[in-house]
């Protein structure tokens, strides 16, 4: 299969990059820049993209790569840092100065196969600090800036390409076309990489490698796993058992519609367990939230052993693990920061030979279009991210059954106007939140003394960061009135208006 490399220099948008080339069907993957040529000689990349980095190539310990990769006669575009590094390392001089930040008007020589169908001016996204100051030998300058005198160099007879601003960031006006140009008229790609290819390719593979073996699957109801569990069901039938633990802090009726549709619609095997009790009993009189988390973690893979071990051993685990999981990065370490939020230690709990993990190499985006094609319902699949321990989570203090039902109400309220507003699939993540704090209010003749609920929503592409959500006034109103008259034990509605960083997105 064709694909691109996206070689990690530690740049903010690198996986930007990478998802820009698989919208443009063509598969692409990020390696970091450690990798030795020999093994991207070996892979059969039709292309190289070197990304952005936070050293300068002069630094003693600049992240360089090897001289050799730029004589491999493939294809190599190198944006921002990566263009400063094919400067360097052929020969050229980057010093720093000449820095631009935001958007810049850039002249590109209309000439060059990367500016192919892009006009002579435009606005691109810019953020640097160094520059190249000469072009090596061989290249010619095809844009600039009126700050930056090389904001695009080529040779174009060893195909290796520059351009100084980011093309993946969506301010650079042809930025896509950009990177379309280099991955179709460059690298010569034909666009392969489709998600109905893709389905139709996995479960083939799936099935081929399965056969009648049996294959077990933890569905949480999230769009990972149910399309993970999806596929297996589509390659192996019956051999599939997932199972699904209800922890009891679940959003209101999400345990059932999870059972109606895997049982009902898709008739797939499916252990669905309640544990409420035996969650909300260990949980009982505990406020901390770290406690809470590693108390819901812990019975989640009592419940889950325990179901497993009536199965008997199994010769397949499923994990729904997805692309941004797997990302070994060159430069810091990203997957450190993701650690917490999974539930782990599940295979070294239930009996299997071998791990499969049928989403590994696709973005969030593409698992979406894999459930798309597997029928699955839209809200379903454009479902919003939620935590594995739940409302345990947005419960702020103790967590009992009275409180569960009154935020489970809010939350519905919240979602539903969120939704009537049209706003369900632009949002980040929306829900509400039960504060453990309480406070006088008046309703008719009578003086209350209730819950004060926060309704948090935020944009956010990657939940590392996040802008707290400018819903319109209506909606909130509309939320707020109906929450307090709706929903007994809550006299008092808040909206949480602080980005991430510093808040988090949830408040425990
Ligand atoms: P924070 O609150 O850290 O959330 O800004 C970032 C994203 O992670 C989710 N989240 C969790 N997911 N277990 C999970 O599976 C957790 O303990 C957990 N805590 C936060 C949160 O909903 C948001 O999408």
């Amino acid at each position: 299969m064709e694909k691109i490399l996206v070689l990690d220099f530690g740049g903010q948008y690198n996986q930007l990059i990478a998802r820009r080339v698989r919208e443009n069907n063509v598969y692409s993957e990020i390696r970091p820049y450690t990798v030795p040529v020999k093994e991207i000689k070996a892979a059969g990349y039709s292309g190289i993209i070197l990304t952005g980095g936070p050293n300068s190539v002069y630094d003693e310990n600049a992240a360089l790569c090897e001289k050799e990769l730029f004589e491999l006669g493939i294809p190599i575009m190198g944006i921002c840092y990566g263009a400063q590094l094919t400067a360097h390392m052929n020969g050229g001089t980057v010093e720093a100065g000449a820095s631009e930040y935001g958007k810049v008007e850039v002249k590109v020589d209309t000439a060059s196969r990367l500016f192919d169908g892009i006009p002579a001016k435009s606005v691109c996204w810019m953020s640097h600090t160094d520059y190249i100051k000469q072009v090596p030998v061989g290249f010619k300058i095809v844009g600039k800036t009126d700050v930056c005198p090389v904001a695009a160099m080529e040779d174009s007879a060893k195909k290796l390409y520059a351009v100084q601003f980011h093309p993946e960031v969506l301010h650079t006006q042809f930025g896509s076309k950009m990177i379309r140009n280099f991955v179709y008229n460059i690298c010569g790609c034909r666009g392969e990489w489709t998600m109905s290819s893709f389905t139709t390719r996995t479960v083939e593979q799936l099935r081929a490698k399965i056969g009648d073996k049996k294959v077990l699957c933890a569905l949480s109801g999230g769009v990972d796993s149910s399309v993970a569990a999806l596929l297996l069901h589509k390659a192996v039938g019956d051999n599939l058992t997932c199972i699904f633990v209800d922890h009891g802090l679940l959003r209101k009726d999400e345990a059932k519609q999870v059972n109606d549709l895997f049982r009902g619609t898709y008739n797939i095997n499916l252990v669905s367990v309640d544990a409420s009790e035996q969650f909300l009993g260990q949980l009982r009189g505990i406020s901390e939230p770290e406690q809470k988390r590693k108390i819901i973690g812990r019975e989640f893979i009592r419940v889950f052993e325990a179901e497993a071990k009536k199965i008997g051993k199994v010769d397949f685990l499923v994990q729904g693990t997805i692309y941004p999981d797997c990302i070994e990065s060159g430069v810091g370490d990203a997957a450190l920061i993701k650690s917490h939020h999974n539930v782990g230690g599940l295979p070294d709990h239930v009996e299997f030979d071998e791990i499969i993990e049928p989403l590994r190499d696709l973005f969030k985006d593409e698992v979406r279009k894999v459930g798309l094609e597997l029928g699955m319902p839209e809200n379903m699949v454009y479902r919003q991210p939620f935590p594995g321990p739940g409302l345990g989570v947005r419960i702020i203090g103790e967590i009992t059954r009275e409180k569960i039902a009154i935020l489970q109400d809010a939350d519905t309220i919240f979602r539903e106007e969120v939704a009537n507003a049209g706003l369900d699939r632009s949002i980040g993540q929306y829900f509400a939140v039960l504060t453990d704090m309480r406070s006088v209010g008046v309703m008719g003749d009578f003086r209350t003394y209730d819950y004060t609920v926060a309704l948090r929503a935020v944009d956010t592409g990657d939940f590392m960061t996040a802008d707290w959500s400018r819903l319109p006034y209506e909606v909130l109103d509309n939320a707020s009135r109906r929450i307090v008259n709706e929903v007994k034990g809550v006299n008092r509605i808040v909206y949480d208006i602080t980005s991430k960083p510093p808040a988090t997105i949830e408040w425990e």
